[in-house]
């Protein structure tokens, strides 16, 4: 026996070599399931991969949204303090909420890489870094952060997905952004087919109400075009799921599996693990890497490898000792490692190249999202659109993530009573109504919106102020009809939709200095919620979290 141990042994560290020097397979989809280059049927078997960011608790706040986070991919001593305890839960898929991509990853990258771990990134961050639920937009600031991270990973060979959003829709009447994350997928799956990445373009959803939890997996993956094209769709559609709890039974997902029967892209729980009845016993992995899960999904994430607070209690399974150098496991470690390690899925069906895009979802009450989508954001229109202002927004500080908001209230209430309204820089996911200018960063709506105030109460100098925000620019064109043609000129030549290009600089999104750290103009409400968001599963508390956060263009509407 000792013989044959050390033989074992030998071959492991072969293997270990081996898996050294090749790289991942890297993993495609086919209809609605992932294979390896050598087709066999991949499953996420995955845990969720963050250190929790800080909470501030309110009741702008229910999903207990994050509002700073750490980079464990840059972290080359956590990760490689984590990576026996990873590779010991047996996980080949981590999942990140936020990074940081001017960090550098190399180090923690190619060590999971070796492990045979991947890695599934959101791009999104907290605060104005997501589409924002409440005032929902796809413009350049946000599709600039999403391919500057995109720009920083590319070179591995170890990233499954990205996420282009993480709960940014909980609740029916908040399915109007929808239009503008399906947006973010058409054009961050260009932008990825651009580089020639294989990587999966994704979006995890809560598990909410069945009224929008469907109809929002078919909008993400369906064809408006209605030419079976998927170039709007997603490749991989997350549940974030907290129906098992304690020792159910499969007969729990029974009806999330019907919802899901006929699904026609990849789908996965991308976080599970309730924590109502602790000890978390797991039992849910051997439902859901067997059939007939497998039919429908391919495995999941499971929530969390570190600690992380929520309303609906602790997650977590090792503890990170005070000094960072010692990881003490939990008997959730332990019992989930058993499962995982005990999880078989069946490598069926196979391969099958036929693609289906249906129809999308029609708009009823409960589902408000139009099939127009916005158009791709130009950052080339936006910043020479920046520079034709007679008036312009001049933050005393490049950190505006709390006033572009009120800013942007305050000048179209005068605008509107000027005579004039904020419909250019709006856009209207249920009307699938754009402005020309809503794709461009807050920052530029704001001048945008200053200047028209400014024009439409004949160059009044107090009316390029707004106690020291705003300020006078020499030489832009001051009556309505010469900046209108300046405004044309610059919109004039942007296709609705194009395969966006790489920021001009790395580090910032705008070519105008002083627009430069622009805010989403929401006061705070990021949807990054860095995990345990689905909690709320059951489908009256998902009703009752709607937030009531300020919201920027719903205050136009009632402008006369
Ligand atoms: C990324 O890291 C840099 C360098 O530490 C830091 O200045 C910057 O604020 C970080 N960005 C984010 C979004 O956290
Ligand atoms: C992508 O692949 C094509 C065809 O192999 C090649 O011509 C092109 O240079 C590649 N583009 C990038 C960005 O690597
Ligand atoms: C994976 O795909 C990329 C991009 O298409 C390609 O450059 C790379 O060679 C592929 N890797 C393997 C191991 O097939
Ligand atoms: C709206 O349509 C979706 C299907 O796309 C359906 O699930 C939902 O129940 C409908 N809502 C109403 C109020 O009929
Ligand atoms: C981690 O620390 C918390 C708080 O002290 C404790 O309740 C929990 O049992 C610890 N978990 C592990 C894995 O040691
Ligand atoms: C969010 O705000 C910060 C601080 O003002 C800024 O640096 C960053 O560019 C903003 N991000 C987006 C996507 O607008
Ligand atoms: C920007 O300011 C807000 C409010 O003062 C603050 O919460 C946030 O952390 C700041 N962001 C940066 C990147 O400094
Ligand atoms: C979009 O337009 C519809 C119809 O005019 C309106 O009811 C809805 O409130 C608008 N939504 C937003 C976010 O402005
Ligand atoms: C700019 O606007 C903000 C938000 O309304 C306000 O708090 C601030 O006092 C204004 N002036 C300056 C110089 O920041
Ligand atoms: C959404 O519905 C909730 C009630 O479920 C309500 O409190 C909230 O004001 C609504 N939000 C919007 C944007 O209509």
């Amino acid at each position: 026996m000792r013989g044959a141990s050390r033989l074992a042994a030998l071959l492991t560290a072969a293997a270990a070599l081996t898996i050294d020097v090749v790289a991942l397979s890297n993993i495609s989809r086919q209809g609605r399931f992932l294979y390896d280059t050598s087709g066999t049927r991949f499953y996420i078997k995955g845990v969720a991969y963050q250190p929790q960011g800080s909470v501030t608790t309110s009741a702008d706040n229910p999903f207990e949204e994050p509002s700073t986070f750490v980079d464990p991919l840059a972290d080359d001593s956590g990760c490689s303090r984590d990576l026996p305890f990873l590779q010991k839960l047996g996980v080949n898929v981590v999942r990140v909420y936020s990074v940081n991509s001017s960090l550098n990853h190399d180090s923690c990258m190619s060590a999971l890489s070796g492990a045979g771990i991947y890695t599934i990134i959101d791009l999104s961050l907290p605060l104005n870094g997501s589409i924002d639920r409440d005032s929902p937009a796809w413009s350049t600031n946000l599709q600039d952060q999403y391919i500057e991270t995109i720009n920083t990973f590319s070179k591995y060979d170890n990233v499954l997905a990205y996420n282009v959003g993480n709960e940014v829709v909980t609740a029916s009447n908040e399915t109007d952004a929808a239009t503008f994350i399906k947006a973010a997928a058409r054009d961050i799956k260009a932008y990825l087919a651009s580089k020639n990445s294989s990587a999966l373009v994704g979006y995890a959803a809560i598990d909410g109400d069945d009224d929008f939890v469907a109809p929002l997996a078919n909008f993400l993956s369906c064809d408006p075009s209605g030419s079976n094209s998927g170039s709007t769709a997603i490749d991989l559609y997350g549940l974030n799921n907290y129906e098992w709890c304690g020792n159910a039974t499969p007969s729990v997902y029974a009806d999330k599996n019907a919802l899901f029967s006929n699904y026609n892209v990849a789908a996965y729980f991308s976080e599970f693990g309730c924590v109502s009845s602790p000890p978390r016993l797991w039992t849910e992995v051997a439902a859901l890497f067997s059939q007939p899960m497998t039919g429908e999904w391919s495995g999941g994430i499971a929530f969390s490898y570190f600690p992380a607070a929520s309303a609906a209690g602790q997650f977590g399974m090792v503890n990170i000792s005070s000094d960072g150098t010692t990881v003490t496991v939990s008997n959730d470690f332990n019992l989930l490692q058993a499962q995982y390690a005990q999880a078989s899925p069946p490598n069926s069906p196979s391969a099958s190249s036929t693609a289906n895009f249906p129809a999308c979802p029609t708009q009823n009450s409960t589902w408000l999202a139009s099939a127009s989508l916005p158009p791709t954001p130009d950052d080339a229109a936006c910043s020479c659109l920046d520079s034709t202002f007679a008036c312009k927004f001049s933050p005393p500080t490049s950190n505006t993530s709390t006033t572009v908001g009120p800013l942007l209230d305050e000048a179209c209430g005068l605008l509107g009573q000027a005579g004039g309204n904020c419909d250019a820089i709006s856009a209207n996911g249920t009307t699938g109504t754009y402005g020309p200018v809503s794709f461009c960063d807050p920052s530029t709506k704001l001048s945008y919106t200053f200047n028209q105030f400014y024009l439409a109460t004949n160059l009044q100098a107090s009316s390029c102020d707004f106690a020291g925000n705003a300020t006078v620019v020499s030489g832009e064109p001051t009556n309505s009809a010469a900046a209108s043609s300046a405004a044309s000129s610059c919109l004039a030549a942007v296709p609705a939709t194009f395969t966006p290009s790489a920021p001009a600089t790395t580090a910032g999104s705008s070519s105008s200095s002083s627009t430069s750290g622009s805010s989403s103009g929401s006061s705070g409400s990021g949807n990054n919620n860095n995990g345990a968001l689905g909690v709320f599963s059951e489908h009256a508390m998902v009703g009752a979290f709607v937030s009531a956060l300020f919201s920027v263009l719903g205050g136009l509407l009632v402008l006369a």
